[in-house]
């Protein structure tokens, strides 16, 4: 797939919620192209001491307006400075790096997400849902507040919810879900999110024999297999996840 290092302007702010929002970019030139699963990396402006560009998930893409959507959680500097610029302001992106998730024909499918996780899964969801199948989300965090954009995945299928603090959903972590009772229904799961989350959801998935995907998003700096900081171990050996996933198998991941 064709890689573009674009000049975008900034469209428009969604806040979510004190620590998220959604940023949305627009292009004078055509868009590539993109896969559910596919990162971008931003090359944050006006921040000196934020030097590397900072990958993101797609959220979103619109062809017609040459639009790009991103879902970000402030976890820091960069991700702060990227919610504080002006709508009209430049931004470059290097778009989109990675591989995808798999669409293979499953019927009954398990998304499961936590945290920043839960931006790939729009695109995956629709996806999906040309392919007909059933998809049930099921989302954790710690408190209601962060839980956001329920509505819009509603669209695609039934949304669970687990909170730690019990203030939305059902209380406690993701894998103690009542869902997980039944899990067997499933016939693939797709997770991102907290890597303990995505282990523990692995886990499962590896007992009942169910398949199962992860987006990792292990720490990133040249963002193109350079540098080698963002390498996990696999059973094919160490692999990057910026060139060769961020999305896989969790068959081939050695946690
Ligand atoms: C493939 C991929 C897709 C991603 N998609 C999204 C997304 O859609 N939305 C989103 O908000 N974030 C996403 N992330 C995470 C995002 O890249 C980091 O949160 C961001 O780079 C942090 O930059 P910062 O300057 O705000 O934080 P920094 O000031 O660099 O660091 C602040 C804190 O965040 C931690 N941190 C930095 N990078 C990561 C990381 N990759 N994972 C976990 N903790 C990190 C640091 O350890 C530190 O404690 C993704 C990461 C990857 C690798
Ligand atoms: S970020 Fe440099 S090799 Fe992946």
């Amino acid at each position: 797939m064709m890689k573009r290092i674009q000049d975008f302007t900034i469209k428009s702010y969604c806040r979510l919620n004190t620590t998220s929002y959604i940023i949305t970019f627009q292009s004078g030139q055509p868009i590539e192209p993109v896969l559910p699963g596919h990162f971008a990396e931003i090359k944050v402006p006006d921040a000196p001491d934020v030097f590397l560009r900072r990958p993101i998930s797609l959220l979103d893409a619109d062809y017609s307006e040459k639009s790009l959507s991103f879902y970000i959680k402030v976890v820091g500097k960069g991700t702060r400075k990227l919610g504080e610029l002006q709508t009209g302001q430049t931004v470059n992106i290097i778009y989109p790096l990675g591989n995808s998730f798999s669409l293979n024909r499953s019927k009954n499918i398990l998304i499961t997400g936590g945290g920043s996780g839960i931006a790939p899964f729009i695109l995956l969801a629709r996806a999906l849902k040309k392919k007909n199948s059933s998809i049930t989300f099921l989302f954790g965090a710690k408190t209601k507040s962060d839980i956001v954009l329920t509505e819009e995945f509603e669209k695609y299928g039934k949304v669970l919810i687990t909170t730690e603090d019990g203030t939305l959903g059902e209380k406690g972590l993701v894998t103690q879900h009542p869902v997980f009772n039944d899990v067997g229904i499933f016939d693939k799961i797709y997770t991102c999110g907290p890597d303990p989350m995505m282990k523990a959801v692995a886990k499962i998935a590896g007992e009942k024999g169910i398949d199962c995907e992860a987006s990792l998003e292990n720490m990133m700096a040249c963002g193109f297999g350079a540098c080698l900081c963002c390498v996990t171990e696999t059973t094919s050996g160490n692999k990057c996840v910026c060139t060769e996933g961020p999305v896989f198998n969790t068959k081939e991941l050695v946690w």
